[in-house]
């Protein structure tokens, strides 16, 4: 069994390093937040992710989840460092290495014997090179460097760590069999299939999935406007694209308010970035990253359409995270929209979400948090559906409609009854269909 320090306990390094464990796998988390890994002993965590909880229970239970603030004592009791930490993007689209230079630094200037050092970062291609250069600058023994680039979703991450579509190992040229055969194990069991590849290729494929995804979603978002016109539900057309093989029933082509999150956004302008650096104006990924906050201002539109001519309308948003299942507001769609209807005057909104409230009040945004979506659609004159939670996919539209003054439904994710809505007298626009 390995023993493996977790540089940066984020998403990623949590998910990781809890679900190591269970092949028996030892983990030490490493991360500036004291209180954050002191209440990981306890088994507190401070994502929300389904079955993470039960997975660390019995980490700890069986003695293989230890934390440390100390990245000397992380690096003397390990064998392989897996750095997991941010890597955001730059005001020109470049990824900011900072905060990854400064962990492998740190790492480096406290190793005393042979280790494997893996990226987990999302980081540009060199980046293994560049971990190795630096490494190479505070300590003479043997090391190697391994890119692993992580594909998990939040909100299913455990799920998707474990029961990987693949999982991609990048080795530089010189890596030993021995080194090879142990990586590969290590994560072998949670993935349907290996690729082995060089590092540069690994740190790539991160980059060009992600953007493919991003584009899939622009593509169908471009097509919302037009299907409105023509009196056609997008829903349909999404179907029938993904009973086509060649583009498969997973395919990212649910219509919404644009993706957010700490990915696709960033991602898809560093590839904008790195391909300028060689000469490629990627002018298709910087249409797919304007479609995206277009569609954003798309969806404050519609609430704008509905409520214009009510005096000092009430406007409801259910859903604050950027995506359902979890706390996490990073790129949040809802803010975006927010912030454009405070802009244009209206100061009355409501919101609820089911776990992110706590989390939005970091954007100090003039609005009123409600502990229901009950609550929240009281004497409003336009509920925005932001967040495809499933709680308000069971919405009561029937008690709805008692508690609302003015009957107006924005619905982003296309998740409600159209047909009932309408039936029950709503005023409703989804996105791309009437
Ligand atoms: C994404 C990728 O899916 C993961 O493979 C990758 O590991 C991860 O980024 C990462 O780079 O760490 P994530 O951002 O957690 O995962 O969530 P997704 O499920 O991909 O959703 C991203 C955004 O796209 C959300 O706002 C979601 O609502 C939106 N989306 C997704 C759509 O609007 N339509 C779709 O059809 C799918």
């Amino acid at each position: 069994m390995e023993k493996i320090g977790i540089i940066g306990t984020g998403y990623v390094g949590l998910v990781t390093g809890v679900c190591l464990t269970q092949e028996g796998h030892g983990v030490i988390f490493n991360d500036h937040k004291k209180e954050m890994l002191a209440n990981l002993k306890k088994g507190i965590l401070p994502i929300h992710e389904k079955d993470l909880p039960e997975l660390m229970k019995a980490g700890l239970k069986k003695g293989l989840i230890d934390v440390s603030t100390d990245k000397k004592y992380v690096a003397d009791q390990s064998d392989i460092l897996m750095f997991c930490v941010q890597t955001p993007s730059k005001e020109d689209g470049n990824a900011d290495l900072s905060y990854l230079r400064q962990a492998v630094k740190e790492v480096a200037q406290s190793m005393k014997s042979p280790k494997i050092l893996i990226n987990k970062s999302t980081a540009p291609v060199g980046t293994a090179r560049l971990i190795r250069e630096i490494v190479r600058h505070f300590y003479n023994g043997q090391f190697d460097v391994v890119s692993v680039p992580e594909f998990l979703q939040e909100g299913k991450a455990v799920e998707t760590f474990i029961h990987a579509d693949r999982q991609v190992v990048g080795f530089e040229d010189d890596v030993s069999d021995e080194v090879k055969n142990r990586i590969v194990n290590l994560f072998k069991p949670f993935g349907k299939e290996i690729v082995v590849t060089n590092t540069k290729t690994a740190e790539f494929s991160k980059y060009v999935c992600n953007a493919f995804l991003a584009l899939e979603i622009s593509y169908i978002n471009s097509m919302t406007g037009v299907s409105e016109k023509l009196g056609i539900d997008i829903q349909d057309i999404s179907r029938i694209m993904r009973l086509d093989k060649r583009i498969g029933p997973k395919a990212f082509l649910e219509p919404g308010p644009g993706y957010g999150g700490m990915c696709f956004p960033k991602d898809v302008v560093s590839v904008v970035g790195i391909a300028d650096r060689f000469g490629y104006t990627h002018k298709l990924l910087q249409v797919v990253n304007e479609i995206n906050w277009r569609q954003r201002l798309n969806v404050a539109e519609k609430i704008h359409h509905f409520v214009q001519k009510i005096d000092k309308p009430k406007i409801s948003i259910l859903g604050l995270s950027f995506k359902k299942n979890t706390s996490d507001v990073r790129n949040s769609q809802s803010k975006t929209v927010i912030e454009e209807l405070l802009k244009l005057g209206y100061k009355n909104i409501a919101v609820y979400d089911p776990l992110a409230n706590d989390n939005f009040k970091q954007f100090n945004l003039p609005i009123e948090y409600k502990n229901s979506w009950s609550e929240a659609v009281d004497g409003s004159d336009c509920l925005v559906i932001m967040t495809e939670w499933d709680e308000f996919k069971q919405l009561d539209l029937d008690l709805v409609k008692k508690k609302m003054r003015t009957l107006n439904i924005v619905d982003s994710r296309n998740l409600l009854d159209k047909e009932l809505a309408k039936k029950l007298g709503f005023n409703y626009m989804g996105m791309g269909r009437k």
